[in-house]
């Protein structure tokens, strides 16, 4: 999500109808479908939202493009760059088997597109994997992925551009195995939803907290309450947004991947509550913003 001038942008990952199993891929269950680029949705108030289209389109004609729909495009983020005046997209770029372990870059001049896909990379020549972005209150931002063969996330500085790695960057929750990775800041302390790494079946999340960006970085508890809390209501984190406008409103946002059917997969949007500086997410059958 990206929030510019007003008004709210979704990106979201755009999936073939067909579900299939990878047979090259011994050791988990690959799951996967064609990808079919990258799409964008609108709102200014988080209810009623336009479909702007496919914002990075798939590369049908050459199967050697990240863009091919053979590939993985995954969990895309766009971020605006004030020096630029660009727009920033970063996403995992997988191969079928997802043994490319790539971050991709994209460029473009509004946030509803079309970008232009510059390159895929290993940030800092490491595995990068499941991914989000986050820009700091001073400009600087930073991509956090699932590397070392997701048994660990690093976070690195990107440049002032926010099209390269800078070569700063931390190892964090060093063999924890953490991914799905979703940022915020709140009273000056950062805070970062993840989950344990269990292909598209759902499992528990915890939140970790630090004082600067790059670490050190603590993991805490599950910040999920209520019936399915240890299965992340059969979710996934994605991403957490903050209400512009109204003090301490997050929403923490959720995949919940029907596996077998990934088209089908829906999203859930939770308030985050503060109990003291913890974060707490309950489930809740509705709820509005108000
Ligand atoms: C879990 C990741 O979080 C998803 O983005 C996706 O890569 C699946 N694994 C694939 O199984």
């Amino acid at each position: 999500m990206l929030y510019h001038e007003g008004t709210y942008y979704w990106y979201g990952e755009l999936k073939g109808d067909s579900t299939y199993w990878n047979p090259n891929v011994p050791n988990w269950e690959c799951y996967r479908t064609e990808a079919g680029g990258i799409s964008c949705y609108s709102s200014k108030d988080l209810y009623n939202w336009t479909f702007e289209g496919v914002v990075l389109k798939p590369e049908l004609s050459d199967p050697t493009s990240d863009l091919h729909p053979s590939k993985v495009l995954e969990r895309p983020k766009v971020i605006y760059n004030e020096k630029t005046k660009k727009f920033v997209m970063w996403l995992h770029v997988d191969s079928d088997d997802y043994s490319k372990a790539c971050a991709g870059v994209a460029i473009c001049d509004t946030p509803t597109g079309e970008f232009t896909y510059i390159r895929s990379m290993r940030p800092n020549q490491n595995m990068s994997r499941d991914m989000t972005l986050f820009k700091d209150d001073d400009g600087k931002a930073y991509l956090l992925y699932s590397s070392e063969n997701n048994a660990t996330l690093h976070i690195s500085l990107l440049t002032d551009d926010y099209l390269d790695h800078t070569g700063t960057f931390t190892r964090n929750f060093v063999g924890k195995s953490r991914e799905a990775p979703a940022i915020f800041k709140r009273n000056g302390k950062y805070y970062m939803i993840t989950s344990g790494c269990t292909g598209w079946s759902p499992n528990k999340a915890l939140y970790a907290v630090a004082d600067s960006i790059l670490g050190t970085w603590t993991l805490k508890t599950n910040p999920c309450r209520g019936k399915n809390a240890e299965k992340t209501f059969y979710g996934q984190s994605t991403y957490v947004l903050p209400i512009v406008g109204k003090k301490d409103a997050y929403i923490a946002m959720f995949d919940r991947w029907e596996k077998k059917d990934l088209i089908n997969s829906r999203y859930i949007w939770l308030p985050i509550q503060f109990e003291k500086d913890e974060p707490v997410i309950a489930w809740r059958d509705s709820w509005s913003i108000d």
